[in-house]
């Protein structure tokens, strides 16, 4: 298969980690003979250094024109004082979601047999956990009209969803609970909020196109308790931005770290794989970021094509690597392990097949 890659590093140890994900991508390539092509774009703080703003538009031109697009993570400490920088670094990412129209982030939820004590959550609780997040991603309170009064005294975000917003998403949430256990868990906070209130009533119109699929409801406050307390439960958690960001970083203590979540960002055009981690601008260039969560990312890359036992392939690799401990200082405190190590075992295990 031929795939036109476009490569988004972005800041702190997007770099370091996209670097492994693409050594995977390329032992894959190499391995299963599909033609891997990689061009590479700014995005980020390092956007704003080189060119002024944090996406470019030559970025969004090429993301517009590959097949898919593979992330790293954005954002500066250097940026976060200057109260007058419209142009952050976080914009970039929130202004390319819009531009792809990425309006479903799938987070997928299931930790590692070799992770389980990792957790600072009871073994019996993570043993057995397999969800998967379904959060909006381009509108709700992150996207709605912003106020601040002259003097700096009231502020406002505006949440406003529409009905083909909510439907599109259900959709998809939907039809992954068909291929897996059949339940779909709606998050929302129908009790005080008009938003939510439209979320219930739209995706219980939707839940009769798939009757075997069992719907149920839970405020948001709830799930965020029952999802460290009880995750087993859970089969497909449907949400809002604003609830999704929250909960799918709390599901992250599930899994051990941060550092081995994947995410994909689907729309109708577009596909976008990036870890769910952030920048760690504290880990930038010392060779301890967990380059997991941008392997794995590149695996959910590989599935969406298709490329299920390639996907596969990597994702033993990672197995592989946490049975050998090669991991990093998240997974154990006293690993001798970097980021570069990690990723050449990886490939490494991807080129011998066998
Ligand atoms: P962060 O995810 O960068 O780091 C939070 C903590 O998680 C770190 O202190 C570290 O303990 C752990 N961590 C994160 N990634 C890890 C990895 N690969 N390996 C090992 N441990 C890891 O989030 P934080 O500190 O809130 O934000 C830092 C910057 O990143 C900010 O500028 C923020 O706006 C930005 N950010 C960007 C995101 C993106 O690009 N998608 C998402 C979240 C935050
Ligand atoms: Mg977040």
């Amino acid at each position: 298969m031929n795939l036109k890659i476009a490569v988004l590093p972005g800041d702190g140890i997007g770099p370091e980690v996209i670097l492994q994900a693409k050594k995977a991508l390329y032992a894959v390539g190499v391995v299963y003979e599909h033609d891997f092509i990689f061009e590479e774009a700014l995005i980020g703080a390092v956007a704003i250094d080189k060119t002024g703003t944090s996406l470019p538009e030559q970025t969004l031109n090429l993301c517009l024109n590959t097949d898919a697009v593979l992330f790293g993570a954005i954002g500066d400490p250097k940026y976060d004082s200057d109260s007058t920088l419209k142009n952050r670094p976080e914009d970039g990412l929130l202004k390319l979601r819009k531009g792809l129209g990425l309006y479903a982030n799938i987070r997928p939820l299931k930790p590692f047999k070799g992770l389980l004590d990792v957790s600072p959550l009871k073994r019996e609780i993570v043993e057995g956990v397999d969800f998967v997040i379904y959060r909006e991603l381009t509108a709700g309170i992150y996207f709605g009209e912003k106020k601040l009064n002259e003097s700096e005294t009231i502020a406002s975000d505006l949440c406003e969803y529409t009905e083909e917003e909510i439907t599109r998403i259900a959709h998809l949430a939907f039809q992954s609970a068909q291929k897996r256990r059949k339940k779909l868990t709606l998050v929302d906070m129908a009790n005080v909020l008009e938003t939510s209130r439209l979320w219930r009533k739209v995706v219980t119109k939707i839940s009769a196109d798939y009757p075997e699929v069992s719907l149920d409801y839970l405020l948001a406050d709830n799930a965020a308790k029952q999802i460290i307390s009880n995750p087993k439960q859970f089969d497909v958690v449907l949400t809002s931005n604003l609830f999704g960001d929250l909960l799918s970083d709390e599901a992250s203590v599930i899994t051990g770290s941060i550092g081995v979540l994947a995410s994909a960002s689907l729309g109708e055009k577009n596909a976008l794989f990036e870890p769910v981690h952030g920048s760690y601008p504290h880990a930038k260039g010392r060779n301890i970021a967990n380059p997991f969560a941008a392997i794995l990312s590149a695996a959910m890359l590989l599935d969406y094509f298709g490329l299920n036992e390639e996907a596969k392939k990597i994702y033993e690799g990672v197995e592989k690597a946490i049975e050998y401990n090669v991991v990093t200082l998240d997974l154990n405190p006293d690993s001798k392990f970097g980021t570069n190590e990690i990723g050449e075992f990886i490939s490494n295990f991807i080129l011998n097949k066998d």
